[in-house]
Parts: C-alpha cells; structure tokens; sequence
C-alpha cells in the first residue's frame, strides 16, 4: 500500500516535469482520521486537482521532507498539535503564506506567517461522577490540589497535548507556577501516565482513577460511538470546562503549512484556502467531532451540541509553540514521566 504510494508520487513528480502543472498536489499527513477521505475528495471534485497523499508519523515526515530538500516533490505538510507544527516551522520547512482569504478567515490567534490552524478541539478535565463533585475540578489548577491525591491519571507528560497544556501554563501564569502545577499533578497520581486519552476516560468511569484530562473528540467519538460500552463509560463521568473564572479553556489545533520547496505552490495555496471554506470546516466539526476555526459558522454534531459552549484561552498558537522545549523540562524535572 505504502509502496503504491510512494510510486504513485514518483508518477505524479514526473508529470509535473512534463507540464502538468497544477492538477496535482502532494500531501503529507499525519493526520489519520478516516473521515478525512471526504475532505479530500471533495477538494477534487470541486477543483479537479488530484491529492497524492503520504501518511506516516509527523517526526518520519519532517525527516523525510529534510531528507529530500530542494528536490522534495511535498507541497504541504498537514498534522496536529501547535508543538508539531511549530517544529516543522523551527526547522525551515514552511514558506511564508500571505492570503486575504486566509487572514480573513482564521483569526489572528490561531495562525502563523507560515502555517495555519484549521480546527480546535478544547482540553477539558472529566471526574468520575460517584467519587468526585464538579467544584472539586474548576481548574487546571485543581488538579493539583492535595484533595485529589491519589486520584489523578494521565497520558504521558512527553505527549504533545500535555506539553502545549503545559505550555499554556507557563504562558498565563509564568514557569515557577507552572512547576509546582507538575510537582502538585505528579503527587496526585492514581498510576504513573499511561496509554492515551481514551484510556484515561475509560479508566475514570470505571473508577481506576477519578480524574483525568482529555481532547474533546475523544469524548464526542464515544458519546457518538455504535458501541454500547462506550457510552455507557461517557455516563459515568462529568465533563469540566476548566479555568472558565479565568484564563479560559485550553484549546489546540490541527493545522497545515505550505512547504519551502512545494512544486506545486498555486495548488497548495488552493487547498489551504479550501480548508478554511464552509464546507471543509464542517467536515472538521462533523466528521472528527473538532470545532471550526471560521467564526460563527453553524455546524451539525450532536456531541459538540451536547458538550455545549466555553470560553477558550486565546493564546496566541505561536506562543504555545514557544514554551514546548520549557514544558519538557518541568516535566522531566517533577517526575512527570
Ligand atoms: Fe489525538
């Protein structure tokens, strides 16, 4: 499959040798939702420019775009996370963008000069509902607190969603509060970190743990899930908006960026436009339970209506990006594993 893939770039860079200039466009991806495949047909069909794609892991893929430099047949590199983008921006992979459509369209806050969010998904706090009451977790802050030792799980402190949640910290309320938040969570813990975000959901409701931090998609998927154990877990737990009295709730992005050596930059600047339209930002929202980053847009997801609405944190993403390396050291050094 992979192979097939890699054959079908090497066609398409020989194409666009022959002329065929801006009917092609050559993705990297690390984003693997299989509700995507929409989102991109879609953008063919409307477009009639064919989207090779190339999965893999976002470290394999920026290696691989270094790797393959000035020759480099990818013109945009599409994943999740402020930190993972920020590291394709630190190494020089992204060229600057400048569209009106884009400027108009994503809030000043969630993009860069050289790469753009378009979606947000919310890092919220969710208790098991028979051993912990709600004021218990208001905040991130509260996760701290010694009334909930023992009580805590968690994914890896190294993952980039704990990272930028860190990162987020240091930003609002500076590094010696944001270490003490590390030390007071690690002394909390129910486990050392493990598994990811749907482990720590399910682990609350079946009371292995009481508390935890998850993406928001990750609870929209089970409460939307075919599976009746999975909704029967989402009945066992609650679901806080944290920092809502002050800084506002987390939020991450998924986003994308023209590469520096993209052959096919007319076509890339196309799709990144495309991402911002109507139609693309409610593939988003419908079909990866994420929110828009287009204002005021309306969007039809029963668990998003559930979840119902917040006050983000409006931190700039660049600063989240900024703070990732900092993170990690107060990670490391609180035992944050
Ligand atoms: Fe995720």
């Amino acid at each position: 499959m992979f192979a097939r893939t890699v054959l079908t770039l090497a066609f398409a860079t020989l194409a666009t040798a022959a002329g065929a200039q801006e009917k092609v466009l050559n993705l990297y991806s690390a984003r693997h939702y299989q509700t995507d495949e929409a989102l991109y047909s879609n953008f063919t069909k409307l477009t009639g420019i064919k989207i090779n794609r190339i999965e893999g892991k976002e470290d394999e893929l920026m290696e691989r775009i270094r790797n393959e430099g000035a020759n480099s047949p990818a013109d945009l590199l599409i994943t999740v996370d402020a930190a993972r983008l920020a590291k394709a921006h630190d190494l020089g992979l992204f060229a600057p963008v400048n569209s009106s459509v884009l400027n108009v369209r994503i809030p000043a806050h969630l993009r860069t000069e050289d790469w753009f969010a378009f979606s947000t998904r919310a890092r919220v706090i969710i208790f098991n509902k028979l051993s912990v009451k709600r004021d218990q977790v208001r905040t991130y802050d509260d996760l701290a607190a010694p009334a909930l030792k023992g009580k805590v799980c968690s994914r890896s402190g190294s993952h980039p969603y704990n990272l930028s949640l860190l990162a987020s910290i240091i930003a609002n309320q500076g590094e010696a509060h944001a270490e003490a938040w590390a030390r007071g969570v690690v002394a909390n813990f129910a486990r050392q970190p493990k598994g990811g975000d749907t482990d720590q959901i399910k682990a609350v409701a079946a009371g292995e743990c009481q508390v935890a931090t998850a993406n928001t998609y990750y609870i929209a998927r089970m409460m939307r899930s075919d599976k009746p154990e999975d909704r029967k877990a989402i009945e066992q737990i609650g679901v806080v908006w944290p920092n809502q009295g002050t800084t506002g709730t987390h939020i991450n992005v998924s986003g994308a960026g023209l590469l520096k050596n993209a052959p096919h930059r007319e076509a890339a600047v196309k799709f990144l436009e495309y991402l911002a339209s109507d139609d693309a930002q409610r593939y988003f929202a419908d079909g990866n339970n994420e929110w828009p980053v287009v204002e005021g847009l309306k969007i039809a997801n029963p668990a998003l209506d559930t979840l119902g609405s917040f006050k983000a944190d409006k931190l700039p993403v660049k600063d989240l990006a900024q703070y990732q390396a900092k993170a990690q050291m107060i990670y490391d050094r609180a035992g944050y594993k």
